[in-house]
């Protein structure tokens, strides 16, 4: 209970006129509750005005079964005396008489204080004549003391051993606290300036006043900590998990790019209908984008109109102004456009290399429970001499075996970029059920060859949403619970961390 100001008073007025006092007897008498008053003593004493010690008292008290032999007797002595009045009781006539509870735990008793005597025949008589229910005597001072007793009725060190373990008696035990006068006793309270306040300056009082003293052992409020996004955890695990394989991560701080890298590089035709706006955000300003390397835009540009190392190209007309046109990157599959030329371009010439990236791409698609026109990809490519199909379903089976994925399922696809590409399926062990869970394939050399890279050069690569696996992971059924302006704050707060798998 807080303490008022008003029992605080009435701490500092009883210690006025007497000096000290425990305060369960001062409770009793001021007629207030005991934890109340100690509460009040408790903010005195913290500020000085009075000591306080504490004084524990305990005493003995009848239980029900101790105060239920007050009453009616013990067992003992009832059977002594069923016994007694009968003459001569057979046993078996015992329970009938004084009920079976007494029976049981009296016959005992009495046959071991040698009150009672068994015969042959099996039938119980008296062998001490004029005994008196001591254990009745004992207890009955005892009944009803559920407050320490002024003077505690006294027991024979072993009656009261008996009589508690008998569970007849028990302990009881009051904390309470004897109170005197503190150094800074005084019959009223003043209260310490917590805080130096501006009428107190203006009012001058901040001279006299006294102040709280600065507490530095205080356990500071808690401050609410960072949370990370369920997107942002299940993104820290896969990348762990790809950098433990060996790869290094792309830069994809891009988010605008021009139509060129995301797309003509990439060998998609200039027709193709993901080229149009109802698939692909352009940028208004700027429209367009400035530089690329010419040299390299020239072999793009043939490759398309003409073909290439074994290809026979697009056949169609290649217009730079839509080469220029500036969009949200559709798929980080742009970055590893851009990764590789540089790798075919670096100084000292091409090397094997193994790249990732998990970022943030742009679609304008119809939103619907499982799509929103922005989501992240995740997205792995090899770049090596003469790999092959096996080794990209190699490098699929080693990391969905990481997240817990290890039935796959490959499906021949479609992409404008890749030939052969596959579909990725896995059976979920959360869902338990077979799922799509990413694309695949190895890059064509209409891509790779106006990059520069050596013939024999392969690049594997394959991607997946980062949502998906999220939302299986967090049982989320609706992307808008996870991703937006819609995703509960709570919620993502409460996401627990991510572990694969
Ligand atoms: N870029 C593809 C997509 O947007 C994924 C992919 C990446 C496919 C690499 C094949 C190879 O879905």
């Amino acid at each position: 209970a807080p303490a008022t100001p008003d029992l605080e008073a009435q701490v500092l007025a009883a210690l006025q006129s007497t000096p000290k006092f425990d305060t369960y007897a001062q409770a009793k008498a001021l007629n207030v509750d005991h934890q109340a008053l100690v509460g009040a003593v408790k903010s005195l004493w913290a500020d000085g005005y009075v000591t306080m010690d504490q004084k524990s008292c305990s005493w003995l008290n009848a239980t029900k079964e101790g105060c239920d032999i007050s009453k009616n007797g013990s067992p003992e002595y009832k059977v002594y005396a069923a016994v007694s009045a009968a003459g001569s009781l057979p046993v078996a006539d015992l329970e009938k008489s004084v009920g079976k509870a007494s029976a049981k735990v009296g016959l005992g008793a009495a046959m071991r204080e040698k009150w009672l005597k068994k015969g042959g025949d099996g039938s119980l008589s008296v062998a001490k004549e004029g005994v008196a229910d001591a254990t009745r005597k004992m207890l009955e001072p005892f009944v009803g003391l559920s407050e320490p007793p002024a003077t505690p009725p006294v027991l024979q060190a072993n009656d009261e051993k008996q009589l508690l373990r008998r569970k007849l008696l028990k302990k009881e035990t009051l904390k309470q606290f004897e109170v005197a006068k503190g150094a800074n006793y005084s019959l009223e309270r003043k209260r310490k300036q917590g805080d130096l306040s501006v009428d107190m300056l203006r009012d001058g009082s901040w001279k006299t006043a006294d102040f709280k003293a600065y507490n530095y052992n205080a356990v500071g409020a808690p401050v609410g900590g960072g949370y990370f996004q369920p997107l942002l955890k299940v993104r820290a695990e896969f990348r762990k998990i790809l950098m433990g394989m060996g790869f290094e991560e792309m830069p994809t701080s891009k988010w605008v790019e021009s139509s060129f890298w995301n797309f003509d590089a990439l060998f998609q035709p200039q027709s193709h209908p993901a080229r149009d706006a109802h698939d692909t955000f352009f940028v208004k300003e700027p429209a367009s984008t400035l530089k690329w390397p010419a040299d390299y835009y020239e072999r793009v540009k043939n490759m398309h109109v003409s073909g290439g190392s074994g290809s026979i190209g697009h056949r169609c007309p290649f217009d730079e102004g839509e080469a220029r046109k500036q969009i949200l990157r559709t798929h980080t599959t742009a970055v590893s456009a851009r990764m590789l030329y540089q790798l075919a371009n670096r100084e000292g010439g091409f090397r094997p290399a193994k790249y990732f990236s998990i970022d943030r791409v742009f679609r304008n698609e119809t939103m619907d429970s499982t799509h929103l026109c922005e989501f992240h990809q995740v997205e792995g490519l090899v770049a090596d001499y003469d790999l092959n199909l096996g080794n990209l379903k190699c490098i699929i089976r080693t990391f969905f075996a990481e997240i817990g994925i290890t039935q796959l399922r490959f499906k021949p696809a479609f992409n404008p970029y890749t030939e052969p590409s596959m579909e990725v399926f896995g059976y979920h062990p959360d869902l338990k059920k077979w799922t799509e869970i990413g694309n695949s394939g190895i890059f064509r050399p209409e891509m790779l060859a106006p990059m520069g890279l050596p013939p024999n050069v392969r690049v594997i690569a394959w991607g997946l949403s980062l949502e998906r696996p999220t939302m299986i992971k967090y049982r989320i059924d609706n992307i808008r619970d996870l991703f937006g302006h819609k995703a509960e704050l709570a919620k993502t707060e409460a996401a627990p961390i991510c572990v694969f798998p």
